[in-house]
């Protein structure tokens, strides 16, 4: 089987006449892996929703979600990556019984990606915009109506808006063209340790601020009265897009695995580490927010309006706020990498086109997809769908919908279709580790907890139930 199937995805790719690029050692799946989960959903959404829903209750709800769901779609994906050695559409297409659609799901998670990725790259722009503000000066400002106002000049020109939107574009499709090995997992490598020391270093000065006690109780001490089956929908989606499942793009890193990489093992450091991102970042932002008497609830907009007011306050705050968006920058470009590892890589092995070609025609595409959400807050603010913008539209269709629809359908394929004798041979590597226990606590998971877990959240978030 494996033989097989490894065969194959070598011969398909050998139409460009060289073997199949992957990452050359697990330092470097580890890093590709996690700069993909890490990202700005560590570092702006979770702050934000954080902030919106109550806190740790919203992180308790969130954690369960990460475990139950998360994890096991993780380590789905990247088995059936893995063994089938192919693009998300491919690896489904073979590795499912004969004319039974499975690859639809494959297909879906190219759509989400292209939805994701346009608004996506429109906050990293603004991220990357910050960066040069940081060093000016100019977004410096204790007061937040002066710091609204730089961020709403910039958020409603649609020049400013576009041409951000296109400099993100450039250097990751740069990145892109360089492969897989020489590219993403080079990039990654050397970015994640940059991102770690900053992150700690930025969390270090919020929290020796007189008075971040407060956002150290609103980060721990959870108050349930807050939760409700938007909120749990809520969560569940932000599981999803922090684990980057359910459309596919952990299904491609698989499928750059090494073959005696240990997956389980592999997707919980994963886990583990893309959770603690996240509750540094919170670390690094609450208390300070409270400190200096800020709100935590302003959405969307905490990063870029409450956030440098709050590092305005603080001494050496100038210096801070570089390191802070610099961080930023890095986590949402490795995030980015693999999204647009996916359409490149189908692309590449279905069309036959070369890497290079590939990636022009995605950052093509994403030009064009990218406007109308570069454009929600200038041009198209009043064109609205389902009450929504379209950068709304596509963040909340992606995360809320497309992906635990996804992920529902992956845990079911490798519950009730492939079954428990392929999961035991592929993450045992073939008989190589001894993890049985392990395989089927996984599959007792994949196969009952999570279906049910997503369909109940998803019925009942979206007030079906
Ligand atoms: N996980 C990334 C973040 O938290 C975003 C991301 C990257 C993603 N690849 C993905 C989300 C694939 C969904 C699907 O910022």
């Amino acid at each position: 089987m494996t033989s097989d199937t490894q065969e194959m995805g070598v011969k398909r790719s050998a139409k460009g006449l060289v073997a199949r690029d992957g990452f050359s050692t697990s330092l470097g799946v580890l890093a590709a892996t996690l700069g993909s989960a890490v990202g700005l959903g560590n570092i702006w959404k979770f702050p934000y929703l954080t902030g919106e829903n109550g806190g740790a209750a919203f992180i308790l709800v969130y954690v369960i979600a990460t475990l139950l769901v998360g994890l096991p779609v993780m380590i789905s994906e990247h088995m059936l990556g893995r063994r089938a050695r192919a693009d998300a559409i491919q690896t489904l297409r073979v590795l499912a019984p004969k004319r039974q659609p499975w690859w639809l799901i494959g297909a879906a998670g190219c759509l989400s990606a292209f939805l994701i990725l346009a608004f996506y790259t429109e906050v990293a722009g603004w991220v990357f915009a910050y960066i040069f503000k940081a060093l000016t000066g100019s977004i410096l400002s204790t007061d937040p109506t002066q710091t609204s106002g730089v961020f709403n000049d910039m958020a409603t020109d649609p020049a400013q808006s576009l041409i951000w939107q296109w400099v993100v574009l450039a250097v990751v499709g740069a990145i892109i063209m360089l492969g897989v090995s020489k590219g993403i997992e080079r990039a990654t490598k050397r970015l994640m340790p940059v991102l770690f020391v900053l992150l700690i270093a930025v969390c270090v000065r919020s929290l020796t601020l007189d008075g971040a006690g407060e956002g150290v109780k609103f980060l721990l001490r959870p108050d349930f009265s807050k939760l409700s089956g938007e909120v749990l929908l809520v969560a569940m989606g932000l599981a999803f897009f922090k684990l980057s499942i359910g459309m596919g793009t952990m299904i491609t890193y698989g499928s750059y695995f090494r073959r005696n990489q240990n997956i389980p093992v592999t997707a919980s450091r994963v886990m583990l580490a893309d959770l603690s991102v996240s509750l540094l970042a919170g670390m690094a932002i609450f208390p300070a927010v409270f400190a200096f008497g800020f709100s935590p609830d302003a959405g969307p907009s905490l990063l870029f309006i409450t956030i440098p007011a709050v590092f305005a306050s603080m001494p050496l705050g100038e210096v801070f706020i570089i390191f802070f968006f610099v961080l930023t920058a890095i986590a949402a470009t490795g995030a980015m990498l693999s999204l647009f590892e996916v359409p490149v890589a189908v692309l590449n092995e279905q069309l036959g086109l070369s890497r290079v070609k590939a990636t022009l025609l995605t950052m093509g595409l994403l030009v064009l997809v990218g406007a109308p959400a570069a454009l929600s807050n200038s041009t198209l603010d009043d064109f609205k769908l389902f009450d929504k913008t379209m950068f709304d539209l596509y963040d909340y269709a992606t995360s809320n919908i497309l992906m635990p629809v996804g992920g529902l359908f992956l845990a079911l394929f490798v519950g009730w279709v492939w079954g428990y004798d392929q999961v035991k041979s592929a993450l045992s590597n073939d008989g190589a580790l001894r993890n049985e226990r392990v395989i089927r606590a996984f599959f007792g998971v994949v196969k009952f907890v999570t279906p049910v877990l997503v369909t109940l959240v998803l019925l009942d978030g979206l007030n079906i139930i």
